[in-house]
């Protein structure tokens, strides 16, 4: 038999390969579709290694049939509290459950995606590493838990898993293998995350009133000739630069020389531009404070890292440069960059339907921002898009679809929308949407934010709908219009009879916004309606909405 990788030379599209008798089978469980990616481009890789190869979201595979599989490859994304996918919920009960079968003749491994900031990193690939161990099946080789920077570390993982998958398919006889046509051919020049398209700013207006605390911004960016298209509920990715001011005062803060050279991949860079567009130089992260604090050995630091809780809650409101502040520290600059982590494209969910708005794109951006002391402080990429770009100005952009945030195939279906802040964003999508399709489906909307005359999002577009019947009924809550707080979720309470009537009718409900407090809150707000209103136990009413998850009935984008 011959090695796959020596195959000789295609003519026209019959290639004559060795074909190893046995398939690399990736299963990705993605929750905004970065496990996707990093799933297909291990599958354009496999391919390209002639290695039979078949790609799959959780959603669609069976548990059960893992015993018909000799090379699994699962890419798992994690999610607020550990949480699983949505679409992955099945297979990650199923692996833990009695049910699952032995699997003495699978060779898997596991990469996952997260963030090191939060306390359950990874724990979905955590998961599936430990349920298919425990199941009997052999690791090819160690997991790997990436960071939010995953790009260098997944692509150098990717090559070991297919080295080792190599190493362990058993090689069939040489045969001729006729490939589709098209399969060896690139995939048509659309734009991602590596290749992101150059956009420009059209419109940037503030819309909260002068009175508000927050700063949120309606952006249009103008997509034409990009040839991208986007649904509602898809995220636009956009990379940002870093603010030159804060970049100058760091590189101030640490004594270093703004043209000193740093090597970034293949490039040498000065020290200031690699700050300015390859770095995250905003947020801290826990990483970077454990070994600042060894490096400085800042007595203050040193004590927070030894309590972990503590470290991700100090890491989450400070930015880099006030840990620098804490204790001087000697550091090259290559030494500095070298505990920094890349750059990552921010996310936004579109705010805006193709059917309303064409060639553009809308996104809702909430500037983010950090209080130190009396020192007010931006995030990164809000910043970028609400005050460093000029109207005209270039944004490197790319559509990242989510299928786990889609609004019913059937536009009979009603719909219950929940979006406090900027968690409005994908609901103008939806409502844009099934305003053009004149979808007959009812549309409920949850709105909620601080005053009613600062800080209600898109009022005029929202009272135009309700005039013309397009959103059938719009209850809002403004926090802090009164002495006692008030929230989205009291508002479903109240409304908790109708809530259930809708849910009887098969609506769909969707909430998009604020993870840490208002989805949960949410989510035990329509638990008490399940209970209340069906009567149900409290266990009841949660695998019911387990099951509108499951059927896609419930689905979330939070952050
Ligand atoms: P607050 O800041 O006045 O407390 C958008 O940011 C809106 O979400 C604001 O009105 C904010 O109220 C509110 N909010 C804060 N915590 C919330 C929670 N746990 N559940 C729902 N909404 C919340």
């Amino acid at each position: 038999s011959q090695s796959p990788t020596t195959a000789s030379a295609p003519a026209s599209n019959v290639l004559a390969a060795a074909k190893p008798a046995g398939k690399l089978t990736i299963i990705y469980a993605s929750q905004t579709g970065n496990a996707k990616g990093v799933a297909e481009a291990l599958q354009q890789q496999a391919q390209a290694q002639d290695i039979a190869v078949k790609l799959v979201s959780a959603g669609d595979f069976k548990g059960k049939n893992l015993t018909k599989e000799t090379h699994v490859v699962i890419v798992a994304s994690t999610h607020g509290e550990g949480e699983a996918p949505d679409d992955a919920i099945e297979l990650h009960e199923f692996l833990q459950s009695k049910k699952a079968p032995k699997l003495p003749e699978l060779h898997y491994a596991v990469i996952g995606l997260g963030d090191s900031s939060y306390e359950f990193f990874c724990q979905t690939a955590k998961d599936f590493d430990h349920y298919l161990a425990k199941l009997g099946a052999q690791p090819m080789l160690e997991r790997l838990d990436c960071d939010v920077d995953y790009d260098a570390a997944a692509a150098e993982w990717q090559l070991q898993v297919l080295e080792k998958t190599q190493q362990t398919l058993s090689i069939g006889e040489a045969e001729v293998v006729q490939l589709p046509v098209g399969q060896h051919q690139p995939a048509t020049a659309v734009y991602n995350k590596q290749h992101p398209f150059s956009a420009s700013l059209s419109v940037s207006q503030k819309i909260t009133g002068r009175g508000s605390d927050k700063d949120v911004r309606h952006i249009e960016i103008d997509l034409e000739d990009s040839g991208l298209s986007y649904q509602p509920g898809d995220a636009l990715g956009v990379w940002y630069d870093n603010d030159p001011t804060l970049v100058d005062a760091i590189i101030a803060k640490l004594g270093l020389a703004a043209e000193s050279e740093v090597d970034v991949d293949t490039e040498t860079l000065t020290l200031r531009d690699a700050l300015i567009s390859k770095y995250e130089i905003t947020a801290a992260n826990p990483q970077f404070v454990i070994q600042y604090a060894e490096i400085s050995q800042s007595k203050k630091l040193l004590k927070l890292v030894a309590d972990k809780a503590k470290l991700r809650s100090y890491a989450a409101k400070t930015q880099i440069i006030d840990v620098l502040a804490e204790k001087k520290a000697t550091l090259t600059a290559c030494q500095f960059v070298g505990l920094l982590r890349r750059s990552t494209p921010r996310l936004y969910s579109i705010a805006s339907s193709q059917q309303e708005v064409g060639d553009e794109v809308h996104l809702t951006v909430g500037v983010v921002e950090y209080q130190h002391g009396d020192i007010q402080r931006q995030g990164g990429a809000s910043s970028f898009l609400a005050q460093r770009l000029e109207q005209g100005g270039a944004v490197k952009v790319f559509v990242e679809a989510n299928n786990n945030f889609k609004l019913p195939a059937d536009d009979n279906t009603p719909v219950i929308m929940i979006g406090p802040g900027t968690g409005i964003a994908p609901f103008r999508a939806f409502i844009q949407e099934r305003d053009n399709r004149e979808a007959a489906g009812k549309n409920w909307l949850f709105f909620g934010d601080r005053t009613f005359t600062e800080d209600f999002l898109y009022q005029v577009e929202w009272q135009k709908y309700l005039k013309a019947g397009v959103v059938t009924q719009m209850d809002v809550a403004f926090s802090r219009d009164q002495a006692q707080k008030v929230y989205v979720q009291q508002r479903i309470l109240e409304q908790a009879s109708q809530v259930w009537q809708w849910l009887q009718q098969g609506a769909h409900v969707y909430v998009c916004g604020d993870a840490t407090h208002m989805a949960k809150d949410v989510h035990q707000a329509l638990l008490t309606v399940v209970e209340q209103q069906g009567n149900q136990t409290p266990q009841q009413a949660e695998q019911y909405l387990n099951e509108l998850r499951k059927t896609k009935r419930y689905q979330r984008d939070v952050y």
